[in-house]
């Protein structure tokens, strides 16, 4: 069986969400989804979540495409995700292209071309206009 790892914050879920974890789960049999918390959004990437994470996680595991949803709680846990979970393949958008080339060394890794024209900031950014 062929399991693919993605990871993201997926915040007020939107088809460009859709669009990548439908062709993650096209390269292999088994999707893994790796969800920041809200604590790592926050103190990480200075993002505050409009969903908190148990709901995006919810949502997340109402995708047809996803079979497992793990918490995302630091930068450095990838390589210990892929060795727990004998990851295959590391999939991002291609917002990320070149980020996690340093995975190769432990499993394939591929950056899939980003649906244009919708994201969580652009939606959050339209609604206050
Ligand atoms: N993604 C995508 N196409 C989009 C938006 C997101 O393929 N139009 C992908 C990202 O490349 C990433 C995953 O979806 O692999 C989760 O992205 P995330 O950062 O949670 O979503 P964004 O909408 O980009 O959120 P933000 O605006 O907060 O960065």
């Amino acid at each position: 069986m062929k399991k693919i790892i993605t990871y993201g914050t997926y915040d007020l879920l939107h088809y460009g969400h859709v669009n990548l974890l439908r062709r993650a789960k096209e390269l292999g049999d088994y999707l893994i989804v790796a969800i920041s918390t809200d604590d790592f959004n926050w103190n990480e990437k200075q993002k505050k979540c409009y969903f908190p994470y148990e709901d995006r996680k919810r949502l997340v595991e109402a995708v047809r495409y996803v079979d497992l949803v793990i918490p995302e709680k630091a930068w450095n846990q990838k390589v210990s995700d892929i060795k727990e979970f004998k990851v295959d393949t590391f999939v991002m958008g291609d917002d990320w292209e070149g980020k996690f080339d340093f995975l190769r060394e432990y499993c394939e890794v591929v950056y899939l071309p980003r649906t244009p024209e919708i994201s969580t900031t652009q939606i959050k950014k339209d609604l206050k206009e």
